[in-house]
């Protein structure tokens, strides 16, 4: 720890409270809490967490890293000493969840307003009950009926922590909370970068990287929704980001709604990651006995840089996140997902039932899963003007309903899905001439809109009611074996009329709630239905919603050149289990690159496969190529999506190249996908040294796309093809190029 020297007295302080002590305390093992010392422990994976309670009663952080032998122990928790008058030792203590009050400089966990305008709170330890996988400690105000359970929960296997706040008041008056976070996540002083993912609409998923500073980087969505400016995930690593060395401490809130992560360093360069509700426009009131329950922060920690993060969150969001339907509920992952066909970028606006049948029967002769026909379907909708929120099926384009449609795609061998966009609603729409009052607003302003349309006040009983209404006729009265569920805009005047002015910013929470109400209860009344979450691409991607949905659309941009990088990013928090990937036309409608579709297809075949082209235009020449390689997929998907994936070379900061390699967990299989930019001075494509192979294996290289490239088939052992490397044939050059090879265990 190199501040050592520069910061000793206060450094050496933090250094003390996580010595460990000879002598283990655990006095109770099936809760690992240490009652002499009150010091709680979580053990899972490669992780040991460990917290408690100081001698003035507050609740501070000891140790998060690699886990350590159950006979260690630690003495009781230290609070740091004041660093001079001007931060005292509340501020300067790795609390748990500091709230504001007491000189609090550093980002609260919480922060509430009482009745009689006292703003102070000191939460200090109460009490503790075991929860089955961790534990729930109970902290209190010391005066007011201020209750905080914290809940702490850690994953066996991933040694990933869940976190969460319910903070309930038994003040006889109501209090607000302004700012309420999850959890608080403490590292010592070090130098260490920070990653996390920004972007805009098209250009979702870009990995930032940058030195931690002094001071604090603020990451958020003040939006309504989680947006694609910023996710909700970050990963911080100890000296330079490695994709495969040195230890990453890493974490991603579980909300879809307005949220805030804050990464400090803090005057003693302590660093602290502080998530959950966004404090903007924030204020929830909670009266006597009324309870605000906060998102769930996860965190990891991994000793072998940014490409283990990745592959424990990876497992964590398979094996713990994502729901199942009826059919896999017994499973241990959910299945891959079904290769799709989507007629948007082929049709847009312009469904109808010829045109969608002939698209399915090109599908079906490419080996597609999944049929999706998408917006257009509905009420009077010919553009975006019109339309949302009338869920019926427009009679000119569908004059027998969507059955004839639904039979002729199961005939063809596919299941049917379906584009909706319950949220929202036109203006020029039956719902809103009935109803204007069902949408956000504040009453007598304007109500801005964005791509003609409004947001429907989902926190609103009746609002929820019609939604959940609608969905479920629409699932009951039709075979609709998957919803493509959109997002197209983010909110303005987040009005609530019909509470008391006060109570009005309520909205933040509950739209979001019943959001996952409706989900949940959707898929309880019919538990086969998968459900995509879309939001103009990426917008609405976050381990909240992926307990509800089966997969996400990334981006609205396909161009196969710019998905490499949206797809690297993307990875880095996400499973490419969930990533869908189409191929769409060339020349691409948002940069006008021209690509073959080979590479086009190798580029989606990244993720979760799909089409997404005007297939009707298709040559016989790429209808052979595509249902060739969509076969091909099919033989490998399990190990590319659900796989461990190993990103080899990074696409990002203008490289000539990317690879990534995905190991299936029993090592049986490995799958490597190689993409030249564009070739510069006859570069060579580098040599490839795998990785995760079993190195006493032998494994056989083949060619994916069938081609006979010098010197495979190829047999040599794991160790050969990690040590000695893939060599790419001399010819692998040129512009948007690419390729791909399977391992198989002999
Ligand atoms: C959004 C989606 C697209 C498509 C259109 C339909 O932009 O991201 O994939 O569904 O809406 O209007």
């Amino acid at each position: 720890m190199p501040l050592l020297k520069t910061f000793s007295s206060a450094i050496l302080a933090l250094t003390v409270s996580v010595a460990v002590s000879a002598q283990p305390q655990i006095t109770d093992s099936r809760t690992n809490f240490d009652s002499t010392n009150k010091v709680f422990r979580l053990d899972g994976g490669g992780v040991s967490y460990i917290f408690g309670v100081n001698p003035k009663g507050e609740l501070q952080q000891i140790y998060w890293g690699g886990r350590l032998a159950a006979t260690d122990s630690f003495p009781q928790a230290a609070p740091q000493p004041d660093w001079a008058s001007f931060d005292t030792s509340y501020t300067t203590t790795p609390q748990e969840y500091a709230s504001w009050g007491a000189g609090l400089f550093v980002e609260p966990a919480l922060k509430i307003s009482l009745a009689d305008g006292d703003r102070d709170l000191v939460l200090h330890y109460q009490s503790y009950s075991e929860a089955p996988d961790g534990f729930d400690v109970v902290l209190k105000d010391i005066h007011y009926e201020i209750y905080v359970t914290l809940h702490y929960a850690i994953d066996k296997e991933s040694g990933i922590l869940a976190r969460s706040a319910i903070i309930e008041s038994r003040e006889p008056q109501a209090v607000t909370v302004e700012q309420a976070a999850a959890a608080s996540w403490s590292l010592p002083a070090g130098h260490y970068t920070l990653n996390y993912l920004t972007g805009r609409w098209a250009g979702e998923w870009n990995l930032t990287q940058e030195k931690l500073q002094p001071g604090e980087r603020v990451i958020e969505s003040r939006r309504g929704s989680t947006g694609h400016q910023a996710n909700p995930w970050f990963a911080i690593q100890s000296g330079e980001a490695s994709e495969e060395q040195g230890e990453v401490w890493f974490g991603a809130l579980a909300w879809s709604g307005s949220w805030r992560i804050t990464i400090e360093q803090d005057q003693l360069e302590t660093v602290r990651v502080t998530g959950g509700y966004n404090p903007f426009d924030f204020g929830y009131v909670l009266h006597s006995g009324e309870r605000l329950e906060t998102p769930v922060f996860y965190g990891g920690y991994a000793a072998h840089g940014l490409g283990e993060a990745s592959r424990l969150l990876h497992r964590f969001e398979l094996e713990h996140i994502l729901p199942r339907t009826a059919a896999t509920a017994s499973q241990p992952l959910p299945k891959p997902r079904p290769v799709i066909y989507n007629s948007w970028e082929a049709t847009e606006f312009n469904v109808n039932e010829a045109g969608q049948m002939a698209l399915a029967e090109k599908a079906a002769v490419l080996g597609i899963d999944r049929f999706v026909m998408d917006d257009g379907w509905f009420g009077q909708r010919k553009d975006d003007h019109a339309g949302l929120g009338d869920w019926y099926v427009n009679q000119q384009k569908f004059p027998h309903g969507l059955k004839p449609l639904i039979d002729r795609v199961h005939q063809l061998g596919m299941d049917f899905g379906l584009w909706v966009e319950p949220e929202m609603v036109n203006p020029d729409s039956d719902l809103y001439r009935q109803h204007p009052e069902w949408v956000l607003n504040f009453p007598g302003r304007p109500r801005s809109e964005a791509r003609n349309q409004l947001v429907l006040n989902l926190a609103r009983p009746d609002v929820r009611a019609y939604v959940l209404s609608f969905l479920d006729k629409l699932l009951t009265e039709n075979d609709i074996a998957f919803l493509k569920w959109d997002y197209n805009r983010n909110w303005s005047e987040p009005g609530w009329d019909q509470l008391p002015a006060a109570e009005q910013k309520r909205v933040y929470v509950e739209f979001t709630r019943n959001l996952y109400a409706i989900l949940a209860e959707l898929r309880h009344r019919h538990p086969n239905v998968e459900i995509e979450s879309c939001s103009g691409g990426g917008g609405r991607v976050d381990l909240g919603i992926l307990r509800y949905t089966d997969e996400v659309w990334p981006s609205d941009n396909t161009d196969p050149f710019d998905r490499l990088t949206q797809q690297n990013g993307f990875t880095y928090a996400y499973t490419p289990q969930i990533m869908m990937a189409w191929v769409t036309d060339s020349p691409h409608w948002l940069n006008r690159r021209s690509t073959s579709l080979s590479y086009r297809m190798l580029s989606s075949m990244q993720g979760s496969l799909g089409i997404g082209a005007n297939i009707a235009n298709w040559t016989p020449d790429e209808n052979a190529l595509a249902k060739r390689l969509i076969a091909a997929y099919h033989q490998v998907q399990p190990t590319i999506v659900q796989g461990e994936l190993y990103r080899l070379i990074s696409p990002i900061n203008g490289s000539e190249f990317s690879a990534t390699q995905t190991v299936s967990k029993d090592k049986r299989q490995s799958v490597v996908f190689v993409f030249i930019h564009s070739t510069q001075e006859g570069h060579l494509f580098p040599l490839l040294k795998l990785k995760g192979l079993d190195p006493a294996a032998n494994y056989t290289l083949s060619s994916i796309e069938g081609k006979t490239w010098p010197g495979t088939p190829q047999t040599a052992s794991g160790a050969w093809w990690m040590n000695h490397g893939l060599e790419m044939d001399m010819g692998f050059r040129g512009d948007f190029q690419a390729a791909a090879f399977r391992l198989d265990r002999r």
